[in-house]
């Protein structure tokens, strides 16, 4: 069925990863509207499976469950083609969830010092669940154990100075060379 790992076709998922406060959403955005495709979200898709915020999993289920429903979005995502998805921050290490992304899929890590993350992170209004439970420090370590498995990626994006615009114009660029 699919072409396995390493195939080059150019109907191929473009998989945005990276730590949280990455900017995957905003550049998946800018992305699929440049490339005329669809654009996927696997915590909108996951918050819509649970008809509740991811905050609200968190609370009322625990992670355990927000993971359970991140690995179905991404297996359902793996079948699809020429989507732009945007993970979350943790989906590189639920599981076989990248595994199945990456057999039709180009994977893209955003990458970014962790200052210069913190301070985009504790911008928003918008509070995640682990940014609460960490804080700096602990989000620091959380960051330190996952960045070696984020620059497995087919494709590293220095993000530190690059609008997003920037960077979806590096990211189209490096999928059709
Ligand atoms: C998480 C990142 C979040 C969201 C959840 C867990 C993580 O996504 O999936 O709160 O484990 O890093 P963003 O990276 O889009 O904030």
């Amino acid at each position: 069925m699919f072409d396995g790992e390493g195939c080059t076709s150019p109907e191929r998922n473009i998989v945005l990863t990276g730590f949280m406060g990455a900017g995957k959403t905003e550049v998946g955005r800018i992305l699929a509207r440049s490339m005329r495709r669809q654009f996927a979200d696997t915590d909108i898709l996951a918050a819509r499976a649970a008809r509740m915020s991811i905050s609200a999993i968190f609370e009322r289920f625990g992670e355990e469950r927000f993971r359970e429903l991140e690995l179905s979005v991404a297996r359902e995502l793996a079948m699809q083609r020429k989507l732009v998805i945007a993970t979350g921050g943790g989906l590189p290490f639920n599981g076989k969830a990248l595994d199945e992304l990456k057999v039709f899929g180009f994977i893209v890590y955003l990458e970014w010092p962790y200052e210069a993350l913190w301070e985009r992170i504790s911008k928003t209004s918008r509070m995640r669940p682990l940014v609460r439970q960490y804080g700096m420090n602990g989000l620091r370590e959380l960051f330190a154990k996952r960045e070696q498995r984020y620059r497995d990626a087919e494709l590293v994006v220095s993000a530190n100075g690059l609008t997003s615009k920037a960077i979806a114009r590096v990211i189209l660029h490096a999928f059709k060379s």
